[in-house]
Parts: C-alpha cells; structure tokens; sequence
C-alpha cells in the first residue's frame, strides 16, 4: 500500500545557482500530495532528484530504511523499480510506437514473456482510453495522448510511488476533469503514494490530502490540504487562490517598489474561498486514506473560510459527485461510458514534434501536524515564509528603497 517518502533537508544547487535548500517533507504513504510553485522554482528538479536522476548537494530521501543519495547507481537502479514518473514533455522515444515506449520499462526491468507484456500494455493503454493508437508514433498523435500514452508509461510496473510532472498541461479543462478522476480512482485503487506538480489551482485545491509550495529557494509549505486551503500566509493564500495581489510577482518575487505600492493603495486580499470537498472516486467510494470534510480544522481549531463544506459544497451523493467529476449538472444525462476514457471523443493529431529524449495557522512548532488519518504530514516552516508579506520587502531585487 504505498510506500512513504521521507526528505530531510534536502539542497539542490547546479553550479552557483540554489535551486531550493532545506527542503524536508514526509509524502505519507499511500496519499496524493501536490507540490505548486511559481515557473522555475525547481519543482521538476525535485522530482526527478526523488527518483535519483539528479544528486542533491546534501540532505537525504529515506524509502524503505535506505537512504536513496547514498546508494551505488546499482542498488539505485533496483529502487527506482518502485517509481513510475510521468515527466513534464512525456518524455516518449519518438522513434517508437505507442506500445513498444509503453512496453519499454517491462522489458528494461523484468524477464516477462512478449505474452504477458503485451497483455500489461494494452490493459493500461485501456485503462488512458489509447486502445487502437499502438501503432502510432509520438509525433502522430496529439499532446493530450502523449501525456496518457506517458501515464499509461508510468503505471506498467505497478508502482508503488507515482510521480507526476504536470499531467495537466496541455490538456482541456474536461480532459483535465477526467485525468483528475483517473488519478483519484488509480489511488483507490491501487493505493500508490502520488506526488503530483500542477499548476492548475483547482486541481490542487480539490485532488490532494496534501499540497506543498516551493518558492524562493524554499519549500515555503507542506501539510494537509485543508490546513493550505485555510492558510493566511500571503504566498500560500496568494497562489492558492490565483491572485495577482501578494508577494509573488512576473518574476517570481515582486519589486520592493511594486510591492509598496500595492500595502500604499491600501490592496486588501479578497477573503479566502470556501475549502471544496476533495474530489471522490467515480463510484463515490472512499479512498484508503480518506479523511472526513473539515477534520483537519477541526482537530487544529482553524475556523475554515465560509461556506466551506457546504451548499455546492456540501458532502455530495456519489452521483453529484459524479456530475461534479464529469463537470455537468447533477440532472444533465451522463457521458457514454466509454467517454470514462479522455480518447473516446475526437482528438486532432497535432503536427509532429521533435523527438523526444528518453490562517496564519502556523503550524505546530515541532514541525509536524496529525492528519485526522493520524500520518504524520511534515509541515515545513524553514524561512520567512510563514511570516508577513513585507518579510519579502527586503528580500526583493534592490531591497527597500
Ligand atoms: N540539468 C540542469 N542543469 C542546470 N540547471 C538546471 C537543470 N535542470 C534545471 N535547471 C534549472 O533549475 C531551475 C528550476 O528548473 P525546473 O525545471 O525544476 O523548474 P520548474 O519549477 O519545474 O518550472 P516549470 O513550472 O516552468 O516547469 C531553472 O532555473 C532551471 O534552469
Ligand atoms: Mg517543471
């Protein structure tokens, strides 16, 4: 069921550049976390320094009892079994059809027959709704297939820990409604940890049990869902929530200059939206490691922003839960079912692309909060970032003026 990730001040620099440092966080086994961050603040460098591709300055990742940066490349080689990642350009060998990348892992790292890997790919390429396009190459398809065809990838060995960097992107808001699904039903299903980068804020606010934020060379956040959701901190508030006013700027930090005139013109952040209920699987069963709507604030005693749980909110029946999923009323006629698969409707090859290469709440001061699960969810406070938004002031290019 999943295995936990632990990182413990993990720093990761390439030449002079800091890319982030510090960074220590538990992925609880078996949940679905998300990390967020502005472009550029190293959330696929994170990823892939989690599954070894990259070697960290210093800190450690502890799975199993091992710790993975300091294991030789061939002991490294037998934990990165446990990992299925979907990279950020799917990286698809684009010489190679749709099944043969699919099949690629099973031949790379197990002995089984030609039978059996052809069952496993085409029973995933189903499962991402790709049955029919094995024959296709990277570059006949359209980007929204590629992602599955690097999701279906993904899941060939069966992980036991999913990493993925923006299954999202590039796909439609409908498609996206339906790859969230996917995503929560394949962790109800086979109870995988995830750990997924998005940038789409709705997706974090509705999909994880946790959500951390990279920003500024820090991880700025990590916690359960509800306690980011209802955090007053400005750069979590300002991100969670897609606002332009905050200390995040064009440029990742914003000007001392912008960011004084915004406290002078006397900017109030709009108040927090209600906390949605996370989204249920599709047959409005529970996940393994569900937690009931609200505990989190409860057992912290953290008013959470109004109407929060409730009215559209509200605990929903597994049907308006459905509707919600497939993003239509609760009384508009459902899908065809094989619409459950994003191909079933028509998607455009797009033109070949270059091959690819393989409130303030603050959080408890010893660093870590109770899930209602009762898994230990690192919260992370190692800078600034849990305080005021002036904090920022100083710290941006020129310092005050
Ligand atoms: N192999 C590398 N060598 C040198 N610098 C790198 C390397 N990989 C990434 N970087 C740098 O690390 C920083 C973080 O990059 P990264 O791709 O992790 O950002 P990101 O948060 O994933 O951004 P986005 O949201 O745009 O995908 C960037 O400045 C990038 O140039
Ligand atoms: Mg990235």
């Amino acid at each position: 069921m999943g295995v936990e990730i632990q990182v413990e001040g993990l720093t990761k620099s390439f030449g002079r550049q800091v890319i982030w440092q510090d960074v220590s966080l538990t992925l609880p086994a078996g949940e679905i976390s998300v990390m967020l961050g502005p472009s550029g603040t190293g959330k696929s460098v994170f990823l892939k320094t989690l599954v070894g591709l990259l070697k960290p300055d210093s800190g450690s990742i502890t799975i199993q009892g091992k710790d993975l940066t300091r294991l030789r490349e061939s002991d490294l080689y037998a934990v990165r079994k446990l990992f299925g990642v979907l990279f950020q350009d799917g990286a698809l060998f684009g010489s190679m059809s749709l099944y043969d990348n699919i099949a690629f892992p099973l031949r790379e790292h197990t002995k089984k027959s030609e039978k059996e890997v052809r069952d496993i790919v085409l029973a995933k390429m189903d499962m991402v709704g790709l049955l029919g396009n094995e024959k296709k190459l990277p570059g006949e398809i359209s980007g929204g297939m590629r992602k599955r065809a690097g999701l279906a990838r993904a899941l060939v060995l069966d992980p036991e820990i999913i990493l993925f960097d923006e299954p999202d992107s590039g796909l439609d808001p409908v498609r996206t409604a339906y790859l969230n699904q996917l995503i929560v039903d394949l962790n109800a299903a086979i109870e995988a940890t995830f750990l997924i980068v998005t940038h789409d804020v709705n997706t974090a606010r509705t999909v994880p049990d946790n959500i951390g934020l990279l920003y500024h060379r820090h991880l700025a956040m990590f916690g359960p869902r509800e306690m980011l959701l209802s955090s007053e901190e400005p750069v979590v508030r300002q991100f969670l929530n897609a606002q332009r006013q905050g200390p995040i700027g064009m440029a990742e930090e914003k000007d001392a200059d912008e960011l004084a005139q915004e406290e002078a013109e006397g900017h109030e952040l709009p108040p927090l939206p209600p906390i949605p209920l996370q989204l249920s699987t599709s047959d409005g069963g529970s996940r393994a490691t569900q937690r009931e709507a609200g505990a989190w604030c409860r057992d912290n005693n953290v008013t959470p922003p109004p109407g929060s749980f409730e009215g559209e909110n509200a605990a929903a029946s597994p049907r308006q839960a459905r509707a919600r999923a497939e993003q239509r009323p609760p009384g508009a006629e459902r899908p065809p079912a094989s619409a459950v698969h994003p191909s079933a409707a028509a998607e455009q090859p797009v033109a070949a692309e270059e091959p690819q290469a393989p409130g303030s709440h603050p959080p408890a001061t010893d660093g870590t909060a109770l899930g209602a699960n009762g898994h230990s969810a690192a919260i992370t406070t190692p800078i600034e970032s849990l305080q005021p938004a002036n904090r920022w002031r100083s710290q941006a290019r020129g310092g005050p003026r």
